[in-house]
């Protein structure tokens, strides 16, 4: 069995900036998860001293405060810096970017539209910019009981499908007399799915690797799934079965934006062990 990574997948450049911010920052503590995967959390703990806070009014003045990837809600980044927090922005330039939209369109009486994941940190973030509130989608049906007014600014969570944002902008159009209709799908993320679209029509097994609660690495997982049926989100070698590699000829691989080069390689190594030491059959 060949094994094949994707041309693109793997760490973008907002985790990559967000760690070296981190690691420059020992003995900080980040508000929430700086990325989406617990175990390069866990090794910024234990290599940085870099911790992790859950509620942000636990930090107390003089303290460092590194804010997330994703982004934090306005009024709590405001709170932390009047009560003297030291903050650290490891916000994504790619998530402020929506942040201000939201925050410019609002105030220049647009309907704010945004499609991804209400409970996700990032919406939940550029949802607080939007200083006359926003509505948030996750596809068309959810649009037909929304009342809204005539000038519409759209927006979509940075690790979105393209597609699946063109079907919310597609049904919006001809009902209002203005859609504004934002690119806010980042680079990283159109990169990382058009390689894992073409890989999954080659390839006869797909693995996706990436945290449970990584946002783009279920996207890739969605995708993959959508040409090659035997696609398999993992969050590291240990979720592997390796039955799964019986009669193949090739497995190709993806990595979420949040997944260190680390657990890839570890993944690959296991795949590689497998195949030659159990003489799995193709
Ligand atoms: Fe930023 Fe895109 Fe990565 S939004 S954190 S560069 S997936």
């Amino acid at each position: 069995m060949k094994i094949e990574l994707a041309e693109n997948y793997g760490f973008c450049f907002g985790v990559k900036r967000a760690i070296k911010i981190a690691e420059e920052n020992i003995n900080a503590a980040t508000y929430g998860p700086l990325i989406h995967n617990s175990k390069e959390i866990a090794r910024l703990d234990r290599d940085f001293e870099v911790g992790l806070v859950e509620d942000f009014k636990t930090f107390k003045a003089g303290e460092k405060a590194i804010v997330r990837t994703h982004g934090i809600v306005k009024q709590e980044l405001k709170e932390l810096k009047e009560s003297g927090v030291n903050v650290v922005d490891a916000t994504c330039p790619f998530v402020t970017k929506p942040q201000e939209i939201a925050q410019e369109m609002s105030e220049a009486g647009y309907d704010v539209v945004i499609f991804g994941d209400e409970a996700h940190p990032e919406i939940k973030g550029v949802k607080s910019y939007a200083t006359h509130g926003a509505k948030v989608v996750t596809n068309v049906f959810d649009l037909v009981d929304l009342k809204l007014n005539e000038k519409i600014a759209l927006i979509a969570q940075t690790t979105r499908k393209v597609e699946d944002y063109m079907e919310i902008a597609n049904y919006l159009i001809p009902r209002h007399k203005e859609v504004r209709v934002f690119n806010t799908i980042c680079n990283a993320t159109f990169e990382n799915q058009e390689a894992v679209r073409k890989l999954s029509k080659r390839a006869d097994i797909m693995i996706i690797i990436g945290g449970k609660n990584s946002s783009n690495t279920k996207q890739l997982s969605s995708i993959s799934h959508d040409f090659c049926a035997n696609s398999h989100h993992i969050e590291d070698e240990n979720d592997i079965d390796y039955s799964w590699f019986n009669s193949k000829k090739l497995c190709g691989i993806s990595a979420g934006a949040s997944t260190p080069d680390w657990i890839i390689q570890n993944v690959v190594n296991s795949i590689e062990e497998c195949v030659n030491s159990l003489k799995i059959t193709n």
